[in-house]
């Protein structure tokens, strides 16, 4: 048995391969090591995985259609799929958009295609985002909700990830579980998101760019508690309903605390011990001003239980950068 993680360089994906191994999994990590951040951070992070005996890496795009193939060939002892490559980033997807329907749209369906030919294909989990919510105002941001107004092409991707998933969940019988995840920030974190941007900019006395001049609120999920949240959904696989439905779910990773981004920027201040300069700038476009997750399902089917407030998880954050960086 083995777990196959899509994105094991990245952020979440380097986390949740950690995790898996820690709990005693055989891991094959894929990722392109592309450079659409530092390559050299994907690399620290590889460096880790790559010195577990129960760890394999492939360096592979997963829109190669004949590289997924012969890597599942290869491999059919590969049980469970986390799929987490993708091109992330809202705003990056107004100046290369053609890779986000490379990565997250084509890319999926040749994993998906791939995947079917594993014989014992027990469950795939793949990386959805809160983006689907787009221009909704009801908050909390609940899976019940409709979601038909994507204001970003990622938040468009993310969901034809979704519906593509429950169309093969439907034609094939693959339980499909999308876990739609909230800011993620935590050590090892993205250097192209709020926490990380900040965080460099304080320490060398530069001015932070802070969008819709500060007025904007964002469910920040601590790196930990999202890793549990997705072992614990690649733990409970979705059966097929009693009335035909198909074994397809979806999830919120949140942690269910919308906060003020000045809060946030305050408690980066307070745990560097510098004010920060702030350069106030009016909204981006494809940014939405809020989100916030309902977790009702997650709590109910997935015993997921977020519990690092953003006191507790900016300080890990800041502690590890300050190592990684020398600073
Ligand atoms: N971090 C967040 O706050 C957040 C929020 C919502 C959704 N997500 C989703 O979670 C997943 C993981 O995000 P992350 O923050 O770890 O991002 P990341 O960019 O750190 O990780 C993604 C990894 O996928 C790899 N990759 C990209 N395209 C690839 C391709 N075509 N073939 C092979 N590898 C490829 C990249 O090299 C990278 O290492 C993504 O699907 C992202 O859209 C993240």
């Amino acid at each position: 048995m083995a777990v196959l993680v899509t994105g094991a360089a990245g952020f979440i994906g380097f986390h949740t391969a950690t995790a898996l191994l820690a709990r005693g999994e055989t891991v094959v990590g894929v990722d392109n090591l592309n450079d659409y951040y530092d390559p050299a951070l994907k690399a620290a992070r590889l460096k880790r995985l790559e010195g577990h005996k129960d760890f394999q890496f492939r360096r592979l795009d997963i829109a190669d259609r004949d590289a997924v193939a012969a890597l599942v060939a290869d491999r059919p002892d590969i049980d469970r799929v986390i799929h987490l490559a993708a091109q992330a980033g809202v705003r990056y997807s107004l100046i290369n958009p053609y890779e986000y329907i490379r990565s997250n749209v084509e890319g999926h369906v040749v994993l998906l295609e791939a995947c079917r030919q594993l014989p014992r294909l027990g469950h795939f989990v793949y990386a959805s985002s809160s983006s689907v919510y787009g221009a909704n105002r009801k908050l909390p941001f609940s899976v019940k909700d409709r979601v038909d107004t994507p204001v970003s092409l990622y938040g468009a991707t993310k969901k034809a990830m979704e519906e593509i998933s429950y169309s093969y969940a439907n034609i094939y019988g693959t339980p499909l579980t999308g876990l739609r995840f909230f800011t993620v920030y935590g050590p090892w974190g993205r250097p192209d998101m709020a926490a990380y941007i900040f965080t460099g900019k304080i320490l060398a006395g530069e001015p932070i760019p802070v969008f819709n001049h500060g007025d904007m609120r964002r469910d920040f999920t601590f790196i930990d508690d999202i890793v549990a949240g997705v072992l614990a959904a690649l733990d409970h696989p979705p059966a097929a309903g009693s009335n035909g439905a198909p074994p397809a779910a979806i999830y919120n990773l949140g942690n269910h605390r919308s906060e003020l981004l000045t809060d946030f920027i305050a408690t980066l201040e307070r745990t560097i011990g510098r004010t920060a300069d702030v350069e106030l700038l009016p909204m981006q476009t494809g940014d939405v001003k809020e989100t916030f997750a309902d977790i009702e399902a997650s709590q109910r089917d997935l015993g997921f239980a977020p519990k690092t407030a953003i006191s507790e998880g900016i300080p890990r954050f800041v502690a590890w950068y300050r190592d990684y960086h020398g600073v």
